[in-house]
């Protein structure tokens, strides 16, 4: 089984193949997501959400992605895997936005995910020491604080900036970007303007690829945003079967 590269992932936007990549933290699921074609595996910081508990992803720390990295790195055989540079690790100085990126490759990640456009230093440098990384642009999580949970480029300035932004990380070298929470248009717009292959989240079709959160998919998850629809009830299907062992095994 090849694994899929940085090149392949590229070339797919001049082939017009849509890209999927969904997230997993761990080794049941990123077997099953790889074992299924999924074209990217995303550890994503969502991981403080939906597997750890946490209220958003900002207490996520780098030991615990190097730990789920390392998991889901066993497990996968095809995809390329994309872990997040979680809250902290990147924004102090590019050193330490190096030597972290490395730790993640260490674990088993081929690219980092970064949020925004105001580290491009550290993304350049983190490009230079051979590691591939993918922009991530519109509502970017770790900065809930600042721009609440919404929508992002509703407005032509901050429309502008996106697009902007978008061209900057491209400079950068980023080899994608993912597109969270933007409106359609906004989305087709940057796709256009930028040859890099663009991954969307609640950003419509007009997108390379299109990235969701795995527990939301599988209805794992409680509180899923209002764009995902789940394609399965696993979590009453867990609950279905646990109640059946509690009434007729454990008697
Ligand atoms: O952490 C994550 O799962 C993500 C996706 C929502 C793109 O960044």
């Amino acid at each position: 089984m090849e694994k899929v590269t940085i090149n392949q992932i590229q070339n797919s936007k001049l082939k017009a193949q849509k890209l999927a990549m969904l997230t997993a933290y761990d080794y049941p699921f990123a077997e099953i997501l790889d074992k299924a074609g999924i074209d990217m595996v995303l550890v994503g910081d969502s991981l403080g959400n939906v597997a750890l508990g946490y209220r958003n992803t900002l207490p996520v720390t780098m030991e615990e992605m190097i730990i789920h990295t390392l998991a889901v790195s066993h497990a996968v055989k095809r995809a390329l895997i994309v872990a997040d540079m979680p809250f902290g690790s990147f924004q102090e100085n590019e050193e330490k936005a190096v030597s972290n990126a490395i730790k993640l490759v260490k674990a088993g990640a081929e690219a980092v995910k970064i949020e925004g456009a105001e580290y491009i230093p550290a993304i350049k440098k983190i490009i230079k020491a051979g590691i591939p990384v993918m922009g991530h642009l519109g509502f970017t999580p770790q900065s809930v604080n600042l721009l609440g949970y919404k929508i992002q480029g509703k407005t032509m300035a901050s429309a502008k900036k996106i697009l902007l932004d978008a061209r900057a990380l491209e400079k950068a070298g980023c080899f994608a970007l993912v597109l969270e929470m933007v409106p359609e248009e906004l989305a087709g717009k940057i796709t256009k303007a930028v040859k890099i292959p663009t991954i969307g989240i609640g950003a419509g079709k007009k997108v390379d690829g299109q990235v969701l959160v795995t527990n939301d998919l599988l209805g794992l998850y409680g509180n899923p945003p209002s764009f995902v629809k789940p394609l399965v009830d696993l979590r009453k299907i867990a609950l279905g079967a646990v109640r059946e062992f509690i009434k007729h095994k454990a008697v």
